[in-house]
């Protein structure tokens, strides 16, 4: 499914006090089965921009369709069933007593049969990687990293054809970033699924998305391929962003071995662009 936003704005609180501009004139598209990275310091907009995907806010201003059809005209039941979102906590997500019930929320919500909404949640906390006997425990026992999982496993079981992750990794020790976002890139190469992963990291967009769009003030700043935007450390730095880490190693590294190319993301790009810099390989 493709997503075509155009003109969107949002204004918090409209006509008080404390009105707030937090989206001001978006256009974004996203085609069917791409993986968009969403970035941007804290406040941008993040959160905002995609809670309009599915219905939980409406625009003050522009218009979103996704496959041509407006959201805002959508049955929200419909809408919810396309598009899932993975909430920026997912303590917000998870209320139910058992890990089970929360899985299946959304199912039986929708309507569909008892039988099948037990084999929908079994399947899809096996594809997050948890074991069925997480399902009877409490979410409230689950530690940070099985939180973010059930959270995905009660999106995935919707079946959804678009997927938002809104800082899924956010929080996790580096074991638990890695887990996630391996199970995310492994869930868009074997689904197809058009995915939005919303983060502060770069060094985890750099490694998933196809296409990276940055907030800033809650406009669109730059967007484009990674190498297009992380390379222009410049820009990135005046909106109070920086590239990754390896990529400024790269620039230092640089003033000592001049040939070596900078326009590198990840620490194993560089390894390669190192030994051929140095002559050991091409
Ligand atoms: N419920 C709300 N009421 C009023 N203002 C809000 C509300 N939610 C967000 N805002 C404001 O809107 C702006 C955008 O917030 P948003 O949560 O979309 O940013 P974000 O990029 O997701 O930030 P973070 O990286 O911290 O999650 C911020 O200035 C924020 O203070
Ligand atoms: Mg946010």
């Amino acid at each position: 499914m493709s997503i075509r936003i155009e003109n969107l704005s949002y204004v918090y609180m409209k006509g008080t006090p404390y009105e707030k501009i937090a989206l001001n004139n978006i256009n974004i598209n996203i085609n069917k089965g791409e993986f968009v990275g969403i970035i941007g310091h804290t406040g941008s907009g993040k959160t905002t921009l995609v809670q309009h995907l599915n219905g939980l806010l409406k625009p003050s201003a522009g218009k979103i369709s996704i496959d041509g059809r407006d959201v805002t005209g959508e049955n929200i039941k419909e809408l919810r069933k396309q598009v899932g979102i993975v909430f920026q906590y997912p303590e917000h997500q998870l209320f139910e007593e058992t890990v089970y019930k929360d899985v299946a929320y959304g199912l039986l919500k929708q309507g569909l049969p008892e039988e099948e909404a037990s084999r929908r949640v079994i399947a899809s906390v096996r594809a997050v990687g948890l074991n069925e006997e997480i399902l009877a425990k409490s979410p409230f026992e689950l530690s940070g990293g099985q939180k973010r999982r059930v959270a995905i496993a009660g999106v995935l079981a919707m079946e959804p054809e678009i997927i938002v992750l809104d800082e899924p990794a956010a929080g996790l020790d580096p074991k638990g970033r890695s887990d996630i976002l391996g199970f995310i890139s492994k869930l868009h190469k074997e689904s197809g699924l058009t995915i939005i992963l919303v983060s502060h990291n770069m060094e985890d967009i750099v490694k998933l998305a196809e296409r990276v769009v940055v907030m800033n003030k809650g406009s669109v700043a730059i967007e484009g391929k990674p190498k297009d935007v992380f390379c222009n450390t410049q820009l990135l730095e005046e909106i109070g962003l920086s590239a990754p880490q390896v990529t400024y190693f790269m620039h230092k590294l640089k003033d000592v071995l001049p040939s070596v190319n900078t326009n590198i993301l990840t620490v194993d790009e560089a390894k390669t662009e190192i030994l051929k810099a140095l002559g050991v390989c091409k």
